[in-house]
């Protein structure tokens, strides 16, 4: 890929990339049953940062990946994602009524069809790194990395931790355990479905991208904790001061915002340490990094 020419340039291309991808491989609006799949749409499309598939085509970029065998795991690791906030925000859960500027699924659908909509994207996501184009080898990768990700020891079972530590002072490595299932899990992900995608990676690579992912991860739940305090509704798309309102466990709450700030930082350095030998391949990376950190929503 051109080094000349930053990642951040390309960003609205692998944006459209992705929509257009994601677009074309959820069951249309009008197929039966067509209230399931009209939610399925709406948790989808036409919102959201896209921060996972962009790591995804950015470890590409590293790996010099042609981003066509990337599509499909960068819109598994999304349909995942999106599963995953529309039970976030089920009353039982976050009960939240604001996602990404619009009301929630359960909000505008009812209760049972985001239940029943969530299942179905995550059942979908899988389907599609099934069917998808990259090898046969490749694609059981693809579908076990996503599948531990996303399962009881991972994303699945960090919302569990999440829940039970409502109302709590939990420690700080159960705060980071905590983190690192419930949203480090799924941004690991998206760096190791694109590793998955290249037979033969050199092992040290892998791990190097593995380290800076994990790190990665910790950072965007830390950013996305001091969010719900320092930013406003209108910005976020989503109510700020939720986790208050619950009583959630989370960085600024146990730690306070300049601890919260100085672990984000920590991470991040870490992520950059781990890219170091990666040379310029990895500044889409290292770009995403700094993104995920510095974001104002
Ligand atoms: C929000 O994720 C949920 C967390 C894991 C903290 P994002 O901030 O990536 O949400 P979207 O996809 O941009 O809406
Ligand atoms: C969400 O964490 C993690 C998952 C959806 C797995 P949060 O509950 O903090 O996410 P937001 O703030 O509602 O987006
Ligand atoms: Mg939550
Ligand atoms: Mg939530
Ligand atoms: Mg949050």
């Amino acid at each position: 890929m051109d080094s000349m020419t930053s990642f951040e340039t390309r960003i609205p291309d692998y944006v459209e990339r992705v929509e257009h991808a994601l677009a074309s491989r959820l069951p249309a609006a009008d197929t039966a049953p067509a209230a399931l799949h009209d939610a399925m749409r709406y948790a989808i499309l036409g919102g959201g940062k896209r921060i996972r598939p962009l790591l995804c085509y950015a470890t590409g970029e590293a790996l010099d990946i042609d981003p066509e065998d990337l599509d499909d795991a960068a819109c598994a690791v999304e349909m995942v994602h999106g599963f995953s906030l529309v039970h976030d925000d089920l009353p039982a859960m976050d009960d939240d009524d604001l996602r990404r500027g619009k009301p929630t699924v359960h909000k505008a659908y009812g209760t049972a069809t985001a239940i029943l909509a969530g299942d179905a994207l995550q059942t979908l996501a899988f389907n599609v790194l099934a069917d998808g184009r990259n090898s046969s080898a490749c694609r059981i990768s693809m579908v076990r990395t996503l599948a531990q990700a996303t399962g009881s020891l991972g994303m699945t079972g960090g919302q569990v931790l999440d829940l039970e530590a409502e109302g709590k002072q939990i420690d700080l490595p159960a705060l980071e355990e905590l983190d690192h299932r419930k949203t480090g899990c799924l941004i690991r992900a998206a760096v190791m479905l694109a590793c998955d995608a290249l037979p033969g990676l050199d092992a040290g690579v892998r791990h190097r991208l593995d380290d800076f992912a994990l790190q990665m991860g910790l950072a965007f739940q830390i950013r996305d904790d001091l969010l719900d305090v320092e930013g406003e509704t209108a910005t976020l798309g989503k109510t700020s001061g939720a986790d208050a309102a619950h009583a959630k466990s989370t960085w600024p709450s146990l730690l306070g915002i300049d601890t919260a700030r100085q672990r984000a930082d920590t991470a991040y350095a870490q992520a950059m340490q781990s890219l170091q030998p990666l040379g310029q391949a990895a500044d889409g990376l290292r770009f995403m990094a700094q993104y995920i950190v510095q974001r104002s929503y």
